[in-house]
Protein backbone atom coordinates (compact mmCIF):
# COMPACT_ATOMS: atom_id res chain seq x y z
CA UNK A 1 0.00 0.00 0.00
CA UNK A 2 1.72 3.15 -1.27
CA UNK A 3 2.01 5.82 1.30
CA UNK A 4 0.38 9.22 1.27
CA UNK A 5 2.24 12.22 2.20
CA UNK A 6 1.11 15.29 3.31
CA UNK A 7 2.01 17.11 0.30
CA UNK A 8 3.42 15.84 -2.84
CA UNK A 9 4.26 18.58 -5.77
CA UNK A 10 3.11 18.63 -9.40
CA UNK A 11 6.00 17.89 -11.12
CA UNK A 12 5.02 16.69 -15.05
CA UNK A 13 7.21 16.64 -18.26
CA UNK A 14 6.63 20.62 -18.37
CA UNK A 15 8.28 20.44 -15.00
CA UNK A 16 11.38 18.69 -16.60
CA UNK A 17 11.47 19.95 -19.57
CA UNK A 18 11.94 23.79 -17.79
CA UNK A 19 14.75 21.89 -15.54
CA UNK A 20 16.44 20.31 -18.53
CA UNK A 21 16.49 23.68 -20.78
CA UNK A 22 17.69 26.14 -17.76
CA UNK A 23 20.96 22.85 -17.14
CA UNK A 24 21.70 23.45 -20.52
CA UNK A 25 21.54 27.04 -20.64
CA UNK A 26 24.39 26.46 -18.18
CA UNK A 27 23.43 30.09 -16.49
CA UNK A 28 22.60 28.66 -13.21
CA UNK A 29 22.97 31.54 -11.12
CA UNK A 30 20.52 34.35 -11.06
CA UNK A 31 19.48 35.45 -14.86
CA UNK A 32 16.65 35.61 -17.73
CA UNK A 33 14.24 33.06 -15.92
CA UNK A 34 14.20 35.03 -12.18
CA UNK A 35 13.05 38.50 -14.12
CA UNK A 36 10.26 36.04 -16.40
CA UNK A 37 9.31 34.55 -13.59
CA UNK A 38 9.12 38.17 -11.38
CA UNK A 39 6.51 39.39 -14.25
CA UNK A 40 4.82 36.25 -14.56
CA UNK A 41 3.87 36.51 -10.75
CA UNK A 42 2.85 40.43 -10.94
CA UNK A 43 0.41 38.76 -13.63
CA UNK A 44 -0.77 36.12 -11.66
CA UNK A 45 -1.03 38.57 -8.94
CA UNK A 46 -2.99 41.45 -10.45
CA UNK A 47 -0.46 43.87 -9.59
CA UNK A 48 1.00 45.61 -12.75
CA UNK A 49 1.54 48.98 -10.23
CA UNK A 50 4.02 47.28 -8.08
CA UNK A 51 7.33 45.54 -8.63
CA UNK A 52 8.15 42.35 -7.63
CA UNK A 53 11.81 40.77 -6.15
CA UNK A 54 12.63 37.25 -6.31
CA UNK A 55 14.61 36.07 -3.84
CA UNK A 56 16.40 32.69 -2.28
CA UNK A 57 13.37 31.21 0.46
CA UNK A 58 10.31 32.93 1.85
CA UNK A 59 12.26 33.28 4.94
CA UNK A 60 14.77 35.52 2.72
CA UNK A 61 11.73 37.31 1.56
CA UNK A 62 10.35 38.36 5.30
CA UNK A 63 14.09 39.13 6.51
CA UNK A 64 14.49 41.53 3.67
CA UNK A 65 11.02 43.13 3.85
CA UNK A 66 11.81 43.73 7.23
CA UNK A 67 15.32 45.13 6.87
CA UNK A 68 13.31 47.09 4.30
CA UNK A 69 11.26 48.75 6.74
CA UNK A 70 14.22 49.24 9.30
CA UNK A 71 13.40 47.39 11.39
CA UNK A 72 16.58 46.92 13.55
CA UNK A 73 17.63 45.49 17.53
CA UNK A 74 15.30 47.08 20.04
CA UNK A 75 12.20 47.14 17.51
CA UNK A 76 9.66 44.83 18.25
CA UNK A 77 7.70 43.25 15.37
CA UNK A 78 3.72 41.87 16.19
CA UNK A 79 2.82 38.38 15.04
CA UNK A 80 0.58 35.48 15.39
CA UNK A 81 1.92 33.54 17.81
CA UNK A 82 0.13 30.66 15.70
CA UNK A 83 2.36 31.42 12.39
CA UNK A 84 5.69 30.08 10.97
CA UNK A 85 9.11 29.82 12.36
CA UNK A 86 10.21 31.35 9.94
CA UNK A 87 8.66 34.66 10.35
CA UNK A 88 9.89 34.43 13.86
CA UNK A 89 13.25 33.68 12.92
CA UNK A 90 13.22 36.63 10.17
CA UNK A 91 12.11 39.16 13.10
CA UNK A 92 15.21 37.81 15.72
CA UNK A 93 17.81 38.26 12.51
CA UNK A 94 17.07 41.70 12.62
CA UNK A 95 18.12 41.81 15.74
CA UNK A 96 14.05 42.65 17.00
CA UNK A 97 12.17 40.54 19.07
CA UNK A 98 8.54 38.77 18.22
CA UNK A 99 5.46 39.81 20.02
CA UNK A 100 3.48 37.31 19.61
CA UNK A 101 -0.35 38.29 19.93
CA UNK A 102 -3.80 35.63 19.64
CA UNK A 103 -5.76 34.56 16.48
CA UNK A 104 -9.43 34.27 16.15
CA UNK A 105 -11.06 31.19 16.60
CA UNK A 106 -13.26 30.81 13.45
CA UNK A 107 -10.64 32.78 10.96
CA UNK A 108 -6.97 31.54 12.54
CA UNK A 109 -5.63 35.06 11.78
CA UNK A 110 -4.50 37.81 13.94
CA UNK A 111 -6.88 39.05 16.50
CA UNK A 112 -6.12 42.88 15.96
CA UNK A 113 -8.00 43.80 19.54
CA UNK A 114 -5.24 41.72 20.93
CA UNK A 115 -3.08 42.87 18.70
CA UNK A 116 -4.07 46.58 20.14
CA UNK A 117 -2.82 45.69 23.12
CA UNK A 118 0.17 44.96 22.84
CA UNK A 119 1.17 48.03 20.55
CA UNK A 120 4.31 49.91 22.80
CA UNK A 121 7.02 52.41 22.19
CA UNK A 122 9.09 50.37 20.17
CA UNK A 123 6.43 48.47 17.95
CA UNK A 124 8.29 49.14 14.16
CA UNK A 125 5.79 46.50 11.89
CA UNK A 126 2.80 43.95 12.53
CA UNK A 127 2.80 40.66 10.52
CA UNK A 128 -0.75 39.54 8.45
CA UNK A 129 -0.32 36.19 7.94
CA UNK A 130 -3.36 34.26 5.88
CA UNK A 131 -3.41 30.89 7.04
CA UNK A 132 -4.11 28.60 4.61
CA UNK A 133 -8.19 29.30 2.94
CA UNK A 134 -9.02 32.15 5.63
CA UNK A 135 -7.45 35.33 4.83
CA UNK A 136 -7.21 38.52 7.73
CA UNK A 137 -9.33 41.36 7.83
CA UNK A 138 -7.05 43.35 5.67
CA UNK A 139 -8.63 46.56 5.69
CA UNK A 140 -8.66 46.34 9.76
CA UNK A 141 -4.60 45.50 9.34
CA UNK A 142 -4.20 48.60 7.29
CA UNK A 143 -6.51 50.98 9.66
CA UNK A 144 -4.10 49.67 12.40
CA UNK A 145 -1.33 50.23 10.91
CA UNK A 146 -1.85 53.89 9.76
CA UNK A 147 -3.20 54.64 13.15
CA UNK A 148 0.05 53.65 15.10
CA UNK A 149 2.45 54.41 12.31
CA UNK A 150 3.90 51.10 11.46
CA UNK A 151 4.56 49.06 8.30
CA UNK A 152 2.36 46.05 7.60
CA UNK A 153 4.26 42.82 5.96
CA UNK A 154 1.19 40.74 4.72
CA UNK A 155 2.72 37.14 4.54
CA UNK A 156 1.32 35.03 1.69
CA UNK A 157 2.67 32.20 1.75
CA UNK A 158 -0.51 30.41 1.85
CA UNK A 159 -2.20 32.68 -0.19
CA UNK A 160 -1.22 32.66 -3.73
CA UNK A 161 -3.77 33.06 -5.86
CA UNK A 162 -6.28 34.11 -3.13
CA UNK A 163 -8.82 36.86 -3.71
CA UNK A 164 -9.44 39.07 -0.40
CA UNK A 165 -12.58 41.17 -1.48
CA UNK A 166 -11.94 40.80 -5.10
CA UNK A 167 -8.79 41.92 -4.86
CA UNK A 168 -5.49 39.35 -5.41
CA UNK A 169 -3.49 39.13 -2.45
CA UNK A 170 -0.04 40.72 -3.80
CA UNK A 171 -2.12 43.66 -5.01
CA UNK A 172 -3.14 45.97 -1.81
CA UNK A 173 -0.74 45.45 1.20
CA UNK A 174 2.11 47.59 1.87
CA UNK A 175 4.82 44.61 1.62
CA UNK A 176 3.47 41.51 0.37
CA UNK A 177 5.85 38.09 0.57
CA UNK A 178 5.24 34.24 -1.41
CA UNK A 179 7.43 31.49 -0.64
CA UNK A 180 8.02 28.75 -3.21
CA UNK A 181 9.15 26.06 -0.95
CA UNK A 182 8.83 22.33 -1.77
CA UNK A 183 5.18 21.84 -0.74
CA UNK A 184 3.76 25.03 -1.77
CA UNK A 185 0.60 25.50 -4.17
CA UNK A 186 3.55 26.20 -6.60
CA UNK A 187 6.85 25.11 -6.07
CA UNK A 188 10.19 26.52 -8.02
CA UNK A 189 11.94 23.66 -5.15
CA UNK A 190 13.34 26.85 -2.92
CA UNK A 191 12.05 30.21 -3.65
CA UNK A 192 10.51 33.33 -1.96
CA UNK A 193 8.82 36.70 -3.50
CA UNK A 194 8.55 40.25 -2.15
CA UNK A 195 6.16 43.03 -4.18
CA UNK A 196 6.64 46.00 -3.63
CA UNK A 197 5.18 49.46 -4.30
CA UNK A 198 8.38 51.71 -5.22
CA UNK A 199 11.20 51.44 -7.42
CA UNK A 200 13.33 52.32 -4.63
CA UNK A 201 12.16 49.48 -2.24
CA UNK A 202 13.45 47.43 -5.32
CA UNK A 203 17.13 48.87 -5.85
CA UNK A 204 17.21 48.16 -2.27
CA UNK A 205 15.99 44.72 -2.04
CA UNK A 206 18.34 43.87 -5.49
CA UNK A 207 21.33 45.00 -3.86
CA UNK A 208 20.78 43.58 -0.30
CA UNK A 209 19.74 39.95 -2.14
CA UNK A 210 22.92 40.42 -3.79
CA UNK A 211 25.22 40.45 -0.46
CA UNK A 212 25.37 43.67 -1.18
CA UNK A 213 26.58 44.42 -4.69
CA UNK A 214 25.31 46.99 -6.99
CA UNK A 215 24.88 44.68 -9.76
CA UNK A 216 22.19 46.15 -12.15
CA UNK A 217 19.37 43.13 -12.66
CA UNK A 218 19.04 43.90 -15.84
CA UNK A 219 22.20 42.89 -16.25
CA UNK A 220 21.54 39.72 -14.95
CA UNK A 221 18.45 38.98 -16.61
CA UNK A 222 20.57 38.85 -20.06
CA UNK A 223 22.11 36.07 -18.66
CA UNK A 224 25.50 38.69 -18.04
CA UNK A 225 27.04 40.16 -14.70
CA UNK A 226 28.60 43.13 -14.35
CA UNK A 227 32.10 43.41 -13.23
CA UNK A 228 32.48 46.10 -11.62
CA UNK A 229 30.09 47.73 -8.88
CA UNK A 230 29.93 49.10 -6.01
CA UNK A 231 28.98 48.24 -2.53
CA UNK A 232 26.71 50.50 -0.53
CA UNK A 233 25.08 48.61 2.59
CA UNK A 234 24.43 45.20 4.13
CA UNK A 235 23.51 42.25 2.18
CA UNK A 236 23.21 38.09 1.54
CA UNK A 237 23.27 35.75 -0.34
CA UNK A 238 19.65 35.50 -0.94
CA UNK A 239 18.92 36.08 -4.86
CA UNK A 240 16.93 33.04 -6.80
CA UNK A 241 18.74 30.83 -8.91
CA UNK A 242 17.70 30.84 -12.84
CA UNK A 243 16.93 26.78 -12.42
CA UNK A 244 14.55 27.35 -9.76
CA UNK A 245 13.22 30.49 -11.72
CA UNK A 246 12.73 28.03 -14.76
CA UNK A 247 10.79 25.63 -12.37
CA UNK A 248 8.54 28.31 -11.28
CA UNK A 249 7.67 29.43 -14.67
CA UNK A 250 6.48 26.16 -15.30
CA UNK A 251 4.24 25.73 -12.40
CA UNK A 252 2.72 29.10 -13.14
CA UNK A 253 1.76 27.87 -16.62
CA UNK A 254 -0.12 25.55 -14.67
CA UNK A 255 -1.92 27.78 -11.98
CA UNK A 256 -5.79 27.10 -12.99
CA UNK A 257 -5.34 23.36 -12.89
CA UNK A 258 -3.55 23.37 -9.41
CA UNK A 259 -5.90 26.21 -8.00
CA UNK A 260 -8.71 24.45 -9.18
CA UNK A 261 -8.39 20.83 -7.96
CA UNK A 262 -7.05 22.05 -4.52
CA UNK A 263 -10.52 23.58 -4.62
CA UNK A 264 -12.29 20.78 -5.71
CA UNK A 265 -10.60 18.14 -2.84
CA UNK A 266 -10.82 21.04 -0.02
CA UNK A 267 -14.53 20.89 -1.02
CA UNK A 268 -15.02 17.25 -1.31
CA UNK A 269 -12.74 16.62 2.30
CA UNK A 270 -15.92 19.26 3.80
CA UNK A 271 -18.68 17.69 2.39
CA UNK A 272 -17.64 14.07 3.68
CA UNK A 273 -16.01 14.96 6.87
CA UNK A 274 -18.28 18.03 8.15
CA UNK A 275 -20.77 15.86 9.52
CA UNK A 276 -18.57 14.07 11.84
CA UNK A 277 -19.20 15.30 14.76
CA UNK A 278 -16.07 15.54 16.60
CA UNK A 279 -14.19 16.81 13.57
CA UNK A 280 -14.56 20.79 12.78
CA UNK A 281 -13.93 21.52 9.31
CA UNK A 282 -13.04 25.14 7.76
CA UNK A 283 -15.80 27.15 7.02
CA UNK A 284 -15.64 28.05 3.80
CA UNK A 285 -16.64 27.13 0.02
CA UNK A 286 -13.37 27.74 -0.95
CA UNK A 287 -14.50 30.16 -3.47
CA UNK A 288 -11.99 32.54 -4.79
CA UNK A 289 -8.95 31.04 -2.91
CA UNK A 290 -6.66 28.73 -3.87
CA UNK A 291 -6.10 26.01 -0.78
CA UNK A 292 -2.28 25.45 0.82
CA UNK A 293 -3.14 22.81 2.99
CA UNK A 294 -6.49 21.63 4.13
CA UNK A 295 -6.68 21.31 7.82
CA UNK A 296 -9.42 19.84 10.24
CA UNK A 297 -10.03 20.57 13.89
CA UNK A 298 -10.29 17.68 16.60
CA UNK A 299 -11.20 17.47 20.50
CA UNK A 300 -6.65 17.66 21.30
CA UNK A 301 -7.03 14.10 23.05
CA UNK A 302 -8.14 12.70 20.27
CA UNK A 303 -5.24 14.10 17.53
CA UNK A 304 -2.48 11.67 18.09
CA UNK A 305 -4.73 8.75 18.04
CA UNK A 306 -6.27 9.92 15.08
CA UNK A 307 -2.53 10.21 13.85
CA UNK A 308 -1.68 7.05 14.89
CA UNK A 309 -4.65 4.90 13.53
CA UNK A 310 -4.22 7.35 9.87
CA UNK A 311 -0.77 5.88 10.07
CA UNK A 312 -1.76 2.45 10.21
CA UNK A 313 -3.80 3.23 7.48
CA UNK A 314 -0.70 4.47 5.19
CA UNK A 315 -1.61 7.72 5.65
CA UNK A 316 0.01 10.77 6.38
CA UNK A 317 -1.09 13.98 8.94
CA UNK A 318 1.07 17.18 9.96
CA UNK A 319 0.60 19.35 12.44
CA UNK A 320 0.42 23.54 11.50
CA UNK A 321 1.73 24.60 13.38
CA UNK A 322 3.25 24.66 17.28
CA UNK A 323 2.75 28.12 18.27
CA UNK A 324 6.03 30.34 19.19
CA UNK A 325 5.95 30.33 22.55
CA UNK A 326 5.68 26.78 22.90
CA UNK A 327 9.26 26.88 21.70
CA UNK A 328 12.03 27.33 23.69
CA UNK A 329 13.52 30.01 21.78
CA UNK A 330 10.48 31.99 22.04
CA UNK A 331 9.10 31.38 25.66
CA UNK A 332 10.04 34.60 26.60
CA UNK A 333 8.94 36.90 24.48
CA UNK A 334 6.06 39.78 25.17
CA UNK A 335 2.93 37.86 24.20
CA UNK A 336 -0.83 38.18 24.94
CA UNK A 337 -2.73 35.69 26.92
CA UNK A 338 -2.64 33.35 23.80
CA UNK A 339 -5.47 31.33 24.63
CA UNK A 340 -7.25 30.71 21.43
CA UNK A 341 -3.56 29.81 19.63
CA UNK A 342 -2.87 27.61 22.21
CA UNK A 343 -5.92 25.41 21.73
CA UNK A 344 -5.95 25.75 18.42
CA UNK A 345 -2.52 24.60 18.12
CA UNK A 346 -3.32 21.45 20.02
CA UNK A 347 -6.77 20.79 17.95
CA UNK A 348 -5.11 21.38 14.95
CA UNK A 349 -4.05 18.75 11.58
CA UNK A 350 -3.59 19.02 8.34
CA UNK A 351 -4.75 16.56 6.19
CA UNK A 352 -3.29 14.93 3.05
CA UNK A 353 -3.47 17.64 -0.27
CA UNK A 354 -2.47 17.14 -3.48
CA UNK A 355 -2.97 19.33 -7.23
CA UNK A 356 -4.54 17.09 -9.06
CA UNK A 357 -5.02 14.58 -6.14
CA UNK A 358 -6.24 11.13 -7.08
CA UNK A 359 -9.81 10.59 -6.02
CA UNK A 360 -9.26 7.48 -5.15
CA UNK A 361 -5.86 8.23 -3.04
CA UNK A 362 -8.16 11.38 -1.16
CA UNK A 363 -10.93 8.58 -0.70
CA UNK A 364 -8.27 6.32 1.54
CA UNK A 365 -7.95 9.33 3.65
CA UNK A 366 -11.23 10.14 4.00
CA UNK A 367 -12.19 6.57 5.25
CA UNK A 368 -9.31 6.93 7.34
CA UNK A 369 -11.01 9.55 9.11
CA UNK A 370 -14.18 8.61 9.13
CA UNK A 371 -13.65 4.66 10.89
CA UNK A 372 -11.51 6.68 13.58
CA UNK A 373 -14.32 8.32 14.53
CA UNK A 374 -18.07 6.54 13.59
C1 LIG B 1 3.22 31.22 6.57
C2 LIG B 1 4.61 30.95 6.11
N1 LIG B 1 5.48 31.98 6.03
C3 LIG B 1 6.75 31.79 5.63
C4 LIG B 1 7.23 30.56 5.28
C5 LIG B 1 8.67 30.39 4.89
O1 LIG B 1 8.83 30.09 3.56
P1 LIG B 1 10.11 29.22 3.08
O2 LIG B 1 9.87 27.81 3.48
O3 LIG B 1 10.08 29.40 1.59
O4 LIG B 1 11.31 29.82 3.69
C6 LIG B 1 6.36 29.46 5.35
C7 LIG B 1 6.86 28.11 4.99
O5 LIG B 1 6.25 27.11 5.08
C8 LIG B 1 5.03 29.66 5.78
O6 LIG B 1 4.17 28.64 5.89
Amino acid sequence: MENIPVFRPLLEREELAAAEEALKLGWLGMGKYVGDFEQAVLKLVEAPDRHAVAVSTGHAALHLALMLMGVGPGDEVITPAFNNIADFQAILATGAQPVFCDIHDDTLCLDLADAETLVGPRTKAIIAMDYDCCLCDHDGVAAFAAKHGIRVLHDGAHALGSRYKGKMVGSFSDVTMFSFDPVKTITSIDGGMLIVRTREEVERLHRMRLIGMGQPASVMYQNRRAWTYDVQELGFRYHMANLHAAMGLAQLGKFDRIASTRREACRRYNAELSGLKDVRVPATDFEGVTPFLYYIRVPAEARQPLRDHLTTKGVDTGIHWQPGHWFQLFKECRRSALAVTDRVGNEILSLPLHSAMAPEVQSRVIAGVREFFQ
